[in-house]
């Protein structure tokens, strides 16, 4: 670490959270929706989704391909930032949980918002290549590795990639995690750091997100 850095506390998060573009009222009731509809709370944050919009508005994204949907959150905000007639496919394996983002997305005047209900791995092979400008991986941690190489054959030169839970649920570094997903993202984590065909850095929001530019 260098002598400039400074370690990041919750202190920190919450005194930046204060300092972000507001949450739209749309996706607090969302929200709250989701948690009386059951669905577990594991959206991303409002800072990290603003943090992706103003990525995806700098690489001037259009189509966006998310694997993890849940209750449509995280799709929603990203089309937020997508122009006109822009396009966030979206692939969610429960079929209540795609439903109900079918139906917020509706509620959030949002149609830029593509739900497919399948298994990510099911789903991604359809694509056509080069045919998103970014990706956004927050589904089954011990896929993201196939997920990876979808993505880079359907992200065009020059588009993101982004991956959700580098820090693994705050148990990255833990000698003894509790959960069985861990030794996933340590492992995708290595991948990540070594591919070739990526530059990418692990950015400290949220639960730790990927942000990776695919090389031209
Ligand atoms: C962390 S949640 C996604 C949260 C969402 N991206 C957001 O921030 O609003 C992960 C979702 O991935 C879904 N999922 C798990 N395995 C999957 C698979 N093989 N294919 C597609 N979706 C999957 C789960 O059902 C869950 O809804």
């Amino acid at each position: 670490m260098s002598a400039s850095s400074t370690v990041v506390s919750a202190a920190h998060f919450a005194y930046l959270a204060e300092r972000t573009t507001p949450e739209e009222p749309v996706l607090a009731e969302l929200k709250q929706a989701a948690v009386a509809a059951g669905l577990p709370p594991i959206w991303i944050s409002p800072e990290q989704a603003s943090l992706m919009q103003i990525l995806l508005r700098m690489a001037k994204c259009a189509e966006v391909i998310e694997v993890g949907t849940l209750g449509g959150y995280s799709a929603i905000s990203m089309a937020r930032a997508l122009p006109p007639g822009g396009r966030v496919r979206t692939i969610e394996l429960e079929p209540e949980r795609a439903a109900f983002a079918r139906e917020w997305a509706e509620r959030a005047d949002e149609p830029r918002v593509e739900v497919l209900q399948g298994a990510g791995m099911d789903v991604l092979p359809g694509f056509a290549g080069h045919s998103a400008d970014a990706a956004f991986l927050d589904a089954d941690k011990s896929s993201y590795g196939a997920y990876l190489e979808e993505s880079l054959r359907i992200v065009r030169p020059g588009g993101l990639i982004m991956v959700d839970n580098a820090f693994a649920f705050g148990q990255l570094l833990d000698e003894q995690p509790s959960d069985g997903e861990v030794g996933a993202v340590r492992a995708f984590n290595e991948v990540m750091a070594r591919d070739d065909r990526l530059d990418g850095i692990i950015v400290p929001i949220g639960d730790g997100l990927w942000v990776a530019v695919k090389r031209d």
